[in-house]
């Protein structure tokens, strides 16, 4: 599928379908009045008979519209301005494509003038419409025998006005980029655990460093873990017969000198919950548990596709967490890679297991931020439901931050604090600190767990649980994580260039 922006006399392009927009109630856009104008009042007529209001995502095909050399014009319901909110903007894009999709279109005019969201920010319109239109069209089929049909659509044109083109060329390049790598991400997290594993996702890692000259990648075995010290992250894959991985990969699009971004990003393949097994409804989903490693890797495929100017590394914690005779235990201590010994009560409560080690990995780098991405609780389902995640930080620069990327990039993420109070509650009477903190307050917990391995940097957990996948008849990974990570590394790399 081709993506252009154009500027062009709308009435006299050649297409297969030109969408112009009418608001809520009956007000044709700046792009539709001119059309209308052209084939004179045709449009206004069809309006007035009330075949269409402007309801958001309201879908109504003309043809044979006089003096207009688009074969079709398709209005486009757009609702109300002030309405128009991210979620609905979604809706309305969803419905475009789905109308596109059942007339076996293979191009498409979008002239929604600035239109499409509340604001009339073109160049964010442009990426959210590009985010939800690839969004649309993802299908997976890697593991079903009928390969799943290409769409027919091929071109997506975005008309605009002169001086918009700029920015609206911008929109669709980082669009298409921040598309990609949720696609990736999608793709990881919807294939199933016995052929997405630890050594699945070194492989993907390595391959992605093959494709470009300043992405390096190293992959740590399990000897080299164990050679480390990190024998929290090495407790969680014992009872596996996949061997555990710590996947390094590192992106230098900056200058040699300055401090790299750090994500860090859960890789449960496949959570069993271990000897605290997990009960059997709904189990499968389990192999979603990597999504904060597959939000990681779709994060570095983007950058480095929009060659950000800036030095990132993203590390992932990969581990299968199995039940067997070798699998560690309720009441087991273990060191970590930090020295402190902790108290597993329980062996579902993994994530904060396999990260804590990768977080003091990552202090040889050095880091300017480091945010760590995880399937981590159900506990923030309870909080935040399916909306969004939830950021815990030690930094109120860094919370902030990324509650204001996630905002931009409609992929909006929550605050929850991570006071001292809630420290106690992990104490043990056989270790440093215990992997859980009874059933208050899960997530915060979880959060405080890992902030004991954080102290040297400027941190913030994105706990991804309750967005990470959609259950249901639509079950599939969402690609969510990546939009935001995009988004605050964009912001800081702006940021970095102008202080240059
Ligand atoms: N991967 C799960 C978290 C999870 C649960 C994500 C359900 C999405 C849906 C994590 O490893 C886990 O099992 N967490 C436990 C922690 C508890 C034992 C303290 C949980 O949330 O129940
Ligand atoms: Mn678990
Ligand atoms: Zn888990």
């Amino acid at each position: 599928m081709e993506f252009e922006i154009i500027s062009s006399d709308i009435s006299t392009l050649t297409t297969e379908c030109l969408v112009v927009g009418v608001e809520e109630t009956s007000i044709l856009t700046a792009s539709a009045q001119l059309l209308d104008k052209a084939c004179e009042g045709a449009i206004q007529a069809v309006l007035n008979d009330g075949d269409i209001t402007g309801k958001a995502g309201q879908c109504l095909v003309l043809r044979n519209l006089p003096n207009i050399s688009a074969k079709r014009v398709l209005l486009l319901g757009l609702g109300t301005q002030k309405k128009r909110t991210d979620t609905v903007h979604k809706s309305i894009i969803k419905a475009l494509f789905g109308q596109i999709k059942s007339n076996n279109i293979t191009d498409v005019a979008i002239a929604l003038d600035d239109k499409v969201n509340k604001d009339n920010d073109i160049y964010r319109q442009l990426r959210l419409s590009v985010q939800n239109a690839c969004a649309g069209f993802y299908q997976y089929d890697e593991t079903k025998s009928t390969k799943a049909t290409p769409p027919v659509l091929q071109n997506i044109r975005f008309v605009v006005a002169s001086d918009q083109v700029e920015n609206a060329e911008d929109g669709l390049l980082d669009g298409t980029a921040v598309a990609n790598g949720m696609s990736i991400a999608r793709e990881l997290g919807n294939l199933p655990g016995n052929i997405c594993t630890p050594t699945y996702l070194s492989k993907e890692a390595l391959d992605l460093a093959d494709g470009y000259d300043n992405i390096e990648c190293e992959i740590l075995d399990e000897a080299a873990m164990h050679e480390l010290g990190m024998h929290c992250l090495l407790s969680v894959g014992t009872g596996s017969a996949e061997p555990s991985q710590l996947i390094v990969i590192k992106y230098s699009g900056g200058k040699t000198d300055e401090q790299p971004h750090v994500l860090v990003g859960k890789g449960v393949t496949f959570d069993t919950g271990g000897i605290s097994l997990k009960p059997g409804a709904a189990m499968d989903e389990m192999k979603f548990d990597m999504c904060g490693a597959a939000s990681v890797m779709g994060t570095m495929h983007a950058i480095a596709e929009m060659e950000l100017p800036m030095n990132v590394i993203g590390v992932i914690a990969a581990a299968e967490n199995m039940p067997s005779d070798k699998a560690t235990k309720p009441g087991d201590v273990v060191t970590t890679m930090s020295g402190k010994t902790v108290e597993i009560l329980n062996t579902d409560a993994e994530g904060r297991l396999v990260l804590c080690d990768a977080l003091t990995y990552v202090e040889r780098f050095n880091p300017k931020t480091v945010i760590d991405i995880a399937t981590l609780t159900g506990a923030v389902i309870v909080a935040l439901g399916h909306t969004a995640s939830a950021v815990m930080s030690n930094s109120d620069a860094l919370a902030n931050e990324l509650i204001e990327a996630g905002e931009y990039a409609a992929d909006r993420t929550w605050r929850l604090p991570l006071w001292d109070e809630y420290q106690e509650l992990l104490d043990s009477n056989f270790a440093d600190i215990a992997n859980i903190g009874g059933p208050a307050a899960g997530s915060i917990t979880a959060a405080c767990f890992l902030a004991r391995f954080t102290e040297k940097y400027d941190w913030a957990h994105l706990d991804i649980a309750g967005i990470a996948w959609s259950k249901g008849k639509e079950k599939g990974a969402s690609g969510r994580a990546v939009p935001i990570l995009c988004q605050y590394l964009m912001n800081t790399a702006a940021d970095l260039q102008a202080q240059r």
